[in-house]
């Protein structure tokens, strides 16, 4: 078969060229997005009167028939398909003959393929809009579960202050929060209609751009032809979110790689996420949240090489544009195993309290000592250096900070009195901290709330 483009050429594409230039090998997953815009691009040219009524439903017809095909898993890549607008073409036209050949009147694969990757991708974006909403409902229904398991804080990853583990985890709701509002907002940029904007300068055959909109449900068109066929800001956008999602997915994950260490034995994983070692029988090792790790770096790539791609390209359709293809596939892949697995590893997640009080030591109580001499009328400044040498006493003696005599505390500032030792209460100290935001009961009960309120 010749190409569809073959007209001006007296000789064959190369055979290395052709492999090379080819995108059926991925691109064929459009398949889907690229019928349903040519079903509208029939209507449309029905509309503006260059075809007949029975030429539409003869191609409509067909291209059902061709979507069928895909569905079922009848389709196989092959090379000579170059990419899946052609590829559907061709089979269009083995079903249907000549009248297939009418469809692509005044459409050109550049408006083509932007169409097909905006409906393709605001697919996928429902999908993973979904999971995303379903991660966030996990996660606050274990902290609910969990609401007044005491742990310590980390800052530098050294023991900082108390805190709630419902609170710690909560925090990545609201990372994921963010997320969700992200995806949203960029898919009212994802939601335009390029169709109609041709190859670089529009459609001279009069099809109704606003109607062919409507068809293919997008809000709005593309006001510009020459952005419409270059513009994968989108695509750019979307890497971004899948790029900061998974860097949110992958600092739970670290948290919960150490904590599930023996050393600190603060929580561990369902079975079903681990694996084995083929050399060490001992071994369970927290591959799910390794690989939630990694593939943050795996995501930065896609988004990096597009960026990289689209810098300094000229105006208009580049061929370079193909490019965007595999890293934007790649991060619809991973994001949704990612997710689905995030999801489970938090459901099934097993929370040892007792481990969590047992590593619970005196120097998270250090601020809460600082603001006792505070209350005693001690500048904070001072009340921080005054607690800093009662650390290092405590230090020097071996001791733990409240097992510090009041004589030792008394030489340091006579502003220490006895009821010093109520501070050593990590529950107390938790409770304290009650502003909107902070980590007391009722405070995490009430970030609870707010949290179910926007899902
Ligand atoms: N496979 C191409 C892509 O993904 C389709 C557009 C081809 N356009 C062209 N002028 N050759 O970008």
């Amino acid at each position: 078969m010749g190409k569809m483009w073959g007209g001006r050429f007296s000789k064959p594409t190369d055979s290395a060229m052709e492999r090379f230039n080819a995108s059926i090998g991925f691109d064929w997953q459009l398949w889907a997005a690229d019928i349903r815009g040519s079903i509208a691009y029939a209507a449309a040219l029905e509309r503006a009167g260059l075809i007949s009524a029975q030429e539409r439903a003869a191609l409509v017809e067909g291209l059902q028939a061709v979507y069928a095909e895909f569905e079922c898993g009848a389709y196989e890549p092959r090379l000579a398909d170059e990419d899946i607008h052609t590829a559907v073409e061709r089979r269009l036209g083995e079903l249907i003959g000549e009248t297939a050949r009418k469809l692509h009147t005044g459409r050109s694969r550049n408006d083509q393929v932007a169409t097909d990757t905006r409906l393709y991708l605001r697919d996928k974006i429902g999908a993973l809009r979904a999971a995303l909403l379903a991660l966030q409902a996990t996660i606050v229904q274990r902290a609910e579960e969990h609401l007044d398991v005491l742990m310590p804080g980390y800052t530098h990853l050294q023991q900082a202050q108390p805190l709630l583990f419902s609170h710690w985890l909560m925090s990545y709701f609201w990372m994921l929060q963010r997320d969700r509002e992200r995806l949203d907002e960029l898919t009212r940029r994802v939601d335009v209609c390029p169709l109609g904007a041709g190859a670089v300068a529009g459609n001279a055959l009069g099809v109704d751009r606003a109607a062919l909109a409507a068809d293919l449900g997008f809000s709005r068109i593309s006001e510009n032809s020459v952005d419409a066929v270059s513009d994968r800001d989108y695509v750019a956008e979307f890497l971004f979110w899948a790029t900061l999602t998974q860097t949110h997915l992958s600092r739970l994950a670290e948290d919960l790689i150490i904590w599930s260490s023996v050393e600190f034995g603060f929580v561990s994983l369902d079975e079903a996420f681990t694996t084995g070692s083929s050399l060490m029988p001992q071994k369970r090792n927290p591959d799910s949240l390794e690989l939630l790790r990694g593939k943050a770096g795996r995501l930065l790539g896609d988004l990096v090489g597009l960026l990289a791609v689209l810098k300094g390209l000229p105006s208009a359709y580049d061929k370079d544009l193909q490019e965007d293809k595999e890293p934007l596939f790649d991060a619809v892949e991973t994001m949704t195993l990612s997710l689905a697995v995030a999801e489970r590893v938090i459901r099934t997640l097993r929370v040892h309290a007792e481990a969590m009080a047992q590593a619970l030591a005196d120097g998270l109580l250090a601020t809460d000592l600082a603001d006792y001499l505070v209350r005693k009328g001690v500048a904070f400044r001072r009340s921080h250096e005054l607690v800093g040498m009662a650390v290092r006493r405590a230090e020097a003696l071996g001791i733990r900070l409240r097992e510090l005599p009041l004589t030792e505390f008394q030489a340091i500032s006579d502003a220490f009195g006895p009821d010093l030792y109520d501070v050593f209460d990590f529950r107390h100290a938790v409770e304290r901290r009650d502003v909107p935001g902070g980590t007391a009961t009722d405070a995490v009960r009430a970030q609870i709330a707010q949290a179910k309120s926007v899902l």
